[in-house]
C-alpha cells in the first residue's frame, strides 16, 4: 500500500499509525495499531472514531494484514472482527463490505491495495465536495451550532459539518461563529472539535449541551449543522447522542437544521431509523468522565443504574437538508429517493 496522510491517521509503508483522540487535546500522541487486535481495541475505544475515519482505518488494517500473508481464512474472520467493532457508523460496514467483495471476486493482493487505498483518497474527494455544498448554505454573520466532531480528526479528509464550516470561514466569511456542544459523555466536541476550531483559527464558544436551546432563543444560532453515522432511505439518521434534542430545540425555534455526510454513510438496506442498531455503552463513561487524557473521576454512586445509548435516531421530519457529497437534499428529493439517486 502507499503511504497514506491526514489529520488523525498515517500508513507509513509500514505501520498504521493513528492520534490517539482520547488523549487530544491534553497529548499528541501516534500510537501503533497496525496490529489487528490494537486497532480494534482503538475502535472501540474511540482512540480513532467518526464514522468515515472508523471504515478507512479498518479497511486499511484488514490490506495491511492481507499484504503481510495471512491466509484468506484468517482475512476473512478479521474482517468480521473489524466489522463488529462499532455497531452504529455504517461505513465501517460498507468499508470491510467492499473489500470483501474484493476477496471473493478477485483474491489478489494488489487489488485489495487498490481498493484500500481508494477508500481513503475517496473519503478525502467526498469530504472536499460535503465542504463545498454545505459552505454554500452558511452566510456571513451566521452563529453556526455544532455537536460531536465531524472535522479532519474524524475523516480521512477535511471533514463533513466542519468541513463545511471550514470553507466558509476559508472563503471569506470571516464573521460566522461556530458554538460547540461539548458532547456529552466523551466530550467529543469539548475536546476535539474545540481544539479543531482553534487549529484553523475559526472564531468559536464552548457550551453545554444544555445551554443550546437558550443561545437559540437569545438569536445567537442561524443554523445547526451536525455530522451523521447511518442515514436511512426516508432521510431518519443516527448521530451522537444530543443531536435529536437539537433538531426539536431548532424546530422550535424555527432554524435551520441540516446533516451532512457522505453517501457511504447512507444504508440502503435502512428503510427507517428504526432499523439502525444504536451502541450501548459502558455505564461508567456516564457516572463520571472516564476519558484518558482528562482522567477518570466518578462522582455518582458506584452502583447508579445508567442508560448510555452512544447516538440518537433523529426523524427526517425535523430535518432542513441533507448535505451529501453530490448535491444538498431537501424533504421532497428523499421522498423522490434522492438519497438513492446520491449512491454511485
Ligand atoms: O462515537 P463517535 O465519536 O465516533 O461519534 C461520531 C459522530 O457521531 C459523528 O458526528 C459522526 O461519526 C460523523 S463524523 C464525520
Amino acid at each position: 500500500m502507499r503511504k497514506l496522510e491526514s489529520l488523525s491517521f498515517r500508513f507509513d509503508g509500514e505501520k498504521i499509525l493513528i492520534l490517539d483522540q482520547t488523549l487530544l487535546p491534553q497529548q499528541k500522541t501516534w500510537l501503533d495499531v497496525t496490529q489487528p487486535e490494537a486497532m480494534i481495541e482503538a475502535i472501540k475505544s474511540l482512540r480513532v472514531r467518526g464514522a468515515p475515519l472508523i471504515g478507512v482505518a479498518a479497511a486499511v488494517c484488514l490490506v495491511r494484514q492481507a499484504e503481510l500473508g495471512i491466509t484468506k481464512k484468517d482475512l476473512l474472520n478479521l474482517a468480521d472482527a473489524l466489522r463488529e467493532a462499532r455497531p452504529t457508523a455504517v461505513n465501517l460496514m460498507a468499508a470491510i463490505d467492499r473489500l470483501r467483495e474484493v476477496m471473493q471476486n478477485n483474491f489478489q493482493i494488489s487489488a485489495l491495495v487498490n481498493m484500500a487505498e481508494k477508500i481513503f483518497s475517496e473519503d478525502i474527494e467526498l469530504c472536499a465536495n460535503i465542504a463545498k455544498n454545505g459552505a454554500r448554505l452558511i452566510q456571513n454573520g451566521d452563529g453556526i451550532l455544532t455537536h460531536c466532531n465531524t472535522g479532519g480528526l474524524a475523516t480521512a479528509g477535511v471533514g463533513t459539518s466542519i468541513g463545511a464550516i471550514r470553507l466558509a470561514y476559508e472563503s471569506g466569511k470571516k464573521n460566522i461563529h461556530v458554538y460547540i456542544d461539548e458532547t456529552r459523555p466523551l466530550l467529543q466536541g469539548g475536546r476535539l472539535t474545540a481544539w479543531e476550531m482553534a487549529e484553523l483559527g475559526i472564531p468559536h464558544t464552548l457550551i453545554c449541551d444544555n445551554m443550546a436551546p437558550i443561545l437559540m432563543r437569545e438569536g445567537f444560532v442561524q443554523k445547526v449543522i451536525v455530522g451523521c453515522d447511518r442515514i436511512a432511505m426516508n432521510g431518519d439518521f443516527a448521530n451522537k447522542v444530543g443531536t435529536y434534542n437539537l433538531a426539536i430545540a431548532a424546530k422550535y425555534h424555527s432554524i435551520p437544521f441540516y446533516v451532512a455526510g457522505p453517501y457511504t454513510t447512507v444504508d440502503v438496506h435502512c428503510a427507517s431509523g428504526a432499523d439502525i442498531p444504536i451502541e450501548e455503552r459502558p455505564g461508567h463513561e456516564v457516572r463520571g468522565v472516564f476519558v484518558s487524557g482528562v482522567g477518570q473521576v466518578q462522582w455518582s454512586p458506584a452502583n447508579v443504574s445508567v442508560r448510555n445509548p452512544a447516538f440518537d435516531v433523529t426523524p427526517a421530519e425535523l430535518v432542513t437538508g441533507w448535505v451529501l457529497d453530490k448535491k444538498v437534499l431537501n424533504m421532497a428529493d428523499i421522498k423522490n429517493g434522492g438519497l438513492l439517486a446520491c449512491m454511485p
